[in-house]
């Protein structure tokens, strides 16, 4: 009977479970998305529970559409949204506050704090990560010092923490029977606690931020098998056998699994990844310096990230807080009905500014706007404003390692958009390309599941199942190039310093 691999992709809007065969190709899918909470201006969270029961659905459907049992499925494995914050009690399993999400901005006056004795960059040697309120361990903070209750229990060892991969990961493996309380490398290395040299958590940095170790989950390679599905799931008795943070996922998952190679994805935020190999490298332009995978007990492997937080998101704000679109792909066609972007440009801070920049003080800012400018142009601009800023990153990457990337290999669900991808090849100057397995994300979970139980043999074998599926070549003339993004970058001046 032929065998699969199952992904599961625990995703900032929704959850998936996909069933992947040999080749790498989709046999089905299950998808649900959860609600979106924003209690105050920037606060996002989600809940745990709607998450956990969307999992198990998603399963359901996933195995049923592909016509299968669990008898067919090797293995499983799980992504997820990076940095999303789970605090738990675990001998109820239930979460003592909503989930955290790696958008939410709450947390910026425990950044501020934290960062009064040796500034934001104070861990950045160890961690490879700036102090901000992107990464999990200032919203752990949130929740032990605001949650009635939470700090006592934290300190009793009653408390659990995790990033969505953990939260699933538990739950799946038994929950309060005897869940496995896990996490990866690649996740880990989003909390501002792992030391990217020894891959273990730091007590020091512990012990600054107030959280007890005994709430952090173990930390495991990013392909082993971890344990088994408990006996009250569909899928029992089957191995969880990679875990990987989405973005690391997609790399892993577009075969970009040496140094040099390079992948940008384009969800709700936007995370170019560029492999640096066994070499930890620090960034000197605003990059993050963070795990890209790990194997067994193989060396790990680094990367430097670029993260956008709002890219796709703006898309969706358009849609649904102003109604200018009904669903999503509309953008493209109002974006087509004018011939440029008539003047305005969109700066999309509504998290403040991440990668290169870094500026929690940054909001938002349409700018250049005239009599002239239409819902056409918005559309446009905010289109637009996905390619300027992964070029201020890729501009990041190429002064960071010394040698320009000369293509760039994307994925994500904004690459079905014709007229982004156009005018990305054309701001960067290099092909934009993506690969006939668009979902790269869940079949690099399943690539790490499927090689930690000899379903896939090696990683020569997942390159093979790589094909290109289009391209785009740059056209714009250079001047015209240098022009939008010179306005680019003085509308990014516009958004700075907003928030005191
Ligand atoms: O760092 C956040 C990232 O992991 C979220 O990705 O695709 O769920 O928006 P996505």
């Amino acid at each position: 009977m032929t065998d699969y691999i199952i992904a599961i992709d625990q995703g900032t809007t929704s959850t998936r479970a996909i069933v992947f065969d040999h080749s790498g190709s989709i046999v089905s899918q299950g998808q649900l998305e959860h609600k979106q909470i924003f209690p105050k201006a920037g606060w996002v969270e989600h809940d745990p529970k709607e998450i956990w029961d969307n999992t198990r659905e998603v399963i359901g459907q996933a195995l049923s559409r592909a016509n299968i049992t669990r008898h067919n499925v090797r293995a499983v494995g799980i992504t997820n949204q990076r940095e999303t914050t789970v605090v738990w009690d675990k001998n109820t399993g239930e979460p003592v506050y909503n989930a955290i999400v790696w958008q939410d901005t709450r947390t910026q006056e425990i950044v501020d704090r934290l960062s009064a004795d040796g500034g934001a960059e104070r861990f950045k040697d160890i961690v490879g990560l700036p102090l901000s309120t992107y990464f999990a361990g200032t919203k752990i903070v949130w929740i032990l010092e605001n949650v009635e209750g939470a700090r006592e229990k934290a300190d009793n060892g009653d408390l659990l923490f995790g990033t969505t991969d953990s939260w699933v990961t538990w739950n799946l493996t038994g929950g309060v029977d005897g869940g496995v309380h896990i996490t990866d490398v690649t996740n880990a290395s989003r909390t501002l606690f792992m030391d990217l040299k020894t891959l273990t958590w730091r007590d020091d940095i512990l012990e600054v931020f107030g959280v007890p170790r005994s709430m952090l989950p173990t930390i495991k390679s990013s392909s082993e098998v971890y344990g088994t599905v408990h006996t009250s799931s569909l899928l029992r008795e089957v191995p969880v056998a990679g875990i990987l943070g989405d973005q690391q996922a997609a790399t892993f998952g577009q075969a970009a699994f040496d140094a040099g190679e390079a992948k940008n994805t384009y969800g709700t935020g936007n995370f170019l990844i560029f492999n640096t190999g066994t070499e930890i490298v620090h960034s000197k332009n605003g990059l993050l310096t963070t795990l890209g995978y790990q194997l067994g007990d193989d060396v790990p492997h680094y990367a430097l990230e670029g993260s956008i937080a709002v890219t796709g998101s703006l898309v969706q704000w358009l849609r649904d807080n102003l109604g200018l679109i009904a669903a999503a792909p509309e953008i493209e066609e109002l974006a087509a009905s004018v011939d440029d972007n008539g003047g305005a440009y969109f700066v999309p801070a509504f998290s403040g500014l991440f990668a290169p920049h870094w500026r929690s003080d940054a909001r938002g800012a349409l700018v250049g706007l005239t009599r002239y400018v239409n819902k056409g142009h918005i559309a446009r601009a905010a289109l637009e404003a996905t390619a300027f800023q992964t070029r201020e990153v890729l501009d990041a990457v190429n002064a960071d390692s010394g040698v320009p990337l000369t293509e760039l290999k994307v994925d994500g669900g904004m690459i079905a958009n014709n007229l982004l991808m156009q005018f990305q090849a054309d701001i960067l100057d290099v092909p934009v390309v993506r690969p006939v397995v668009a979902e790269t994300t869940a079949v690099g979970a399943a690539y790490a599941a499927g090689l930690a139980v000899g379903f896939w043999a090696d990683l020569d074998e997942l390159r093979a199942n790589w094909q290109e599926d289009s391209r785009w070549e740059p056209h714009l003339d250079d001047a015209e190039r240098a022009r939008l993004y010179r306005n680019w970058k003085k509308a990014v001046t516009k958004t700075l310093n907003w928030v005191d």
